[in-house]
């Protein structure tokens, strides 16, 4: 019988779980799950009780102790934060194993560290589970759709703020009322700062981008709004207008036309925007997830489906570990990888100064109700050159008017440059919320 390969988990919380529980009973599952074993796993609490019955003879507290084991040739980093899991990642390199992540945090920001340390020892490092949970997206970017061009790559990467969001739209319940509910359901963590504030989405965005565009780019630097200050008002006169607002997270290639070999100009941003109700992000609702991927030949291709919890992102971390397994049974030279599941040849990716991005804009306003001000408004904008799609007027509350404008297509600069204007005008008492729109 062919020797099985030996897995090391580091960390058994939801998602090491949820890897043990499929190693753990491969009936019926793909033949190569036989072929994997789990050889030790790295606790904080070795007193802790566990939903799982395992030999407590593979458990240790120290996580050196799973790198190091000779039983050991794929360490699963399921521990999450980013130290001491970077560290332990390297670590892992360094000792020759290959290693599984499911931790976005330290991709998208130490990836290019962590791939440059694994080509030079000869060993991979799959992230399929870092984005989207169960969806496959990492390996479809990587090899499937390989040979196109991509131009623009449109995500719900965030679960706990899509259910927040369907939630708001689907009752009419405030942010805050709906934020205390997913947290008593646990679609919420009890600090729901990375989450809600997009951060947790700007990482995803970071590692998709790197693999659409085949260069990294500076994780600090992605414009990043979440929707804690987004109004229920806003979302009812989205859909009024025949709109759903999402977080949407968005990677888009600047330079397609010009399709340069070393580098590109991308733009990258995580916000709330207006999707069209015919859009196939606006039906996407509750935890799940989704990305668009617009490329040439392949026109528009989505990925959807569960984007967090122990089973689905435990299928995405066996689907990698199986993937090592089946190298290393087919080579007795560790160090030939398959290309196609190595990360290389990086090109040199730029983020766009932002007030070149082009984008729709929703606008509301709050103004003085008399003649003459929608008049006002449209020459601001004429001025600055952007062009309205379409300007209504809602509802007026004693002598104050609420105005809403959805533009056509103009950069970020000339929108801002409008608003600022806008905002000088005497009837003008603010501009209430600015969001983009697809
Ligand atoms: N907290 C993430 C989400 C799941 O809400 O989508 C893990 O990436």
């Amino acid at each position: 019988m062919t020797k099985k390969i030996g897995i090391g988990l580091l960390g058994l919380g939801t998602v090491g779980t949820g890897v043990a529980n499929i190693v753990n009973s491969p009936e019926g599952r793909h033949p190569l799950v036989s072929s994997i074993h789990l050889a030790k796993i790295a606790v904080k609490s070795l007193q802790k009780p566990r939903a799982i019955t395992l030999d407590s003879k593979i458990l240790t507290n120290d996580p050196l102790e799973v790198i190091n084991d000779p039983n050991v040739q794929v360490v699963v980093e399921v521990m999450g934060g980013i130290e001491p899991a970077r560290s332990l990642i390297l670590r892992a390199i360094e000792a020759g194993k290959s290693v599984v992540t499911a931790n976005k945090s330290v991709i998208a920001r130490h990836g290019e560290e962590i791939a440059k340390e694994a080509n030079k020892a000869g060993v991979y490092v799959l992230i399929e589970a870092a984005v989207g949970g169960g969806i496959p997206i990492i390996e479809p970017l990587k090899q499937s759709l390989g040979g196109n061009r991509i131009s623009k790559v449109t995500g719900i990467i965030n679960g706990t703020t899509n259910y927040i969001l369907s939630q708001m739209s689907r009752g009419g319940a405030n942010y805050q009322d709906v934020l205390k509910e997913a947290q008593q359901l646990g679609y919420a963590e009890a600090d729901p700062t990375a989450d809600v504030e997009g951060h947790d989405a700007a990482d995803k965005i970071a590692i998709l981008s790197g693999l659409a565009f085949g260069g990294a780019i500076e994780r600090t630097k992605i414009p990043t709004k979440g929707i804690s200050n987004l109004k229920i008002l806003d979302i009812e006169y989205a859909q009024k207008l025949g709109y759903e607002i999402k977080l949407l997270a968005i990677a888009e290639n600047l330079d397609i036309s010009q399709a340069k070999d070393s580098s590109l100009s991308v733009a990258l941003r995580v916000e709330p925007t207006l999707v069209p109700i015919e859009h196939p992000l606006s039906g996407v609702n509750g935890v799940n997830n989704a990305i668009l991927i617009e490329g040439d030949p392949i026109g528009e291709v989505m990925f959807y489906g569960p984007g967090a919890g122990s089973g689905p992102t435990a299928s995405a971390v066996v689907a990698d570990i199986l993937n090592i397994a089946g190298v290393k049974l087919m080579s007795e030279n560790k160090n030939s990888l398959d290309p196609l599941l190595s990360a290389f040849r990086w090109r040199n990716c730029e983020l766009a100064d932002p007030r070149q991005i082009p984008q729709k804009n929703y606008v509301r306003l709050i103004t003085v109700d008399s003649a003459g001000v929608i008049g006002q408004i449209g020459n601001v904008f004429g001025k600055e050159n952007v062009s309205i799609q379409s300007i209504v007027q809602y509802d007026s509350i004693e002598s104050e008017a609420e105005i809403i404008i959805i533009t056509h297509n103009v950069t970020r600069g000339q929108i801002r440059d409008s608003l600022d204007k806008i905002k000088e005008l005497n009837e003008v008492t603010k501009v209430a919320t600015h969001l983009s729109c697809l």
